[in-house]
């Protein structure tokens, strides 16, 4: 059994559909839901599934509060599923290659400081791009910038909101995620 760990800063549908994915699975446990916010709908999420909920600040984050929790769970990996602070250096170098972000577009394009949710489909949609999708990368020290896991894309000619976009974005990662997690954890 391996285990995971997820880090989430709101709403955390991604976190909780990784839970049902290997509650149901049993090949994977989600052993920690982390989140710099108090206020998070991933907590209630984390509630359901009986996984233990840690809440952190950025101070926290960024001294060994984070590093040693983590330490002590032990995961194999260890995913960012709507993750909005940036990820600390001193924990990706612990977790060599096994910290991975989800990103609701086709990286290299609209990532990046300030790129995330709904600001991303808003680009994406100013841009009167034709396509758009999801990337699933290994986690470097910059934003949305490490080694490229998975991509695939959904064509939005018909989309005329950025919430029409959200929409299918959505679709895509509640099918791709925890596969995509599942497929790498068996290498
Ligand atoms: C997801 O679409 C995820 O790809 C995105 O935030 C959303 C979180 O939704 N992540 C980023 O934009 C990271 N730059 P959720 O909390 O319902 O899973």
């Amino acid at each position: 059994m391996k285990k995971i760990v997820l880090f989430a800063s709101g709403n955390g549908s991604n976190a909780e559909n990784i839970m049902v994915y290997f509650d149901l699975a049993k090949t994977v446990s989600v052993v920690g839901v982390f989140t710099n916010n108090s206020e998070a709908k991933v907590i209630e999420r984390a509630k359901k599934f009986i996984v233990p909920t840690f809440i952190f600040n950025k101070m926290e984050l960024s001294d060994d509060t984070v590093l040693k929790q983590l330490k002590q769970l032990q995961p194999d990996l260890i995913v960012l599923a709507g993750f909005l602070l940036k990820f600390p250096i001193h924990i990706i170098n612990e977790f060599p290659k096994k910290v991975i972000n989800i990103h609701p577009a086709l990286l290299p394009n609209y990532g990046g400081k300030g790129m995330y949710g709904l600001y991303v489909h808003q680009a994406v949609l100013e841009n009167k791009e034709k396509e758009t999708g999801i990337t699933i990368h290994h986690v470097s020290e910059h934003f949305d910038e490490g080694e490229f896991i998975f991509q695939t894309n959904v064509n939005i000619e018909s989309c005329i909101t950025a919430e029409e976009i959200a929409h299918k974005i959505h679709e895509l990662e509640m099918e791709h995620f925890p596969k995509v997690i599942e497929r790498f954890l068996e290498g």
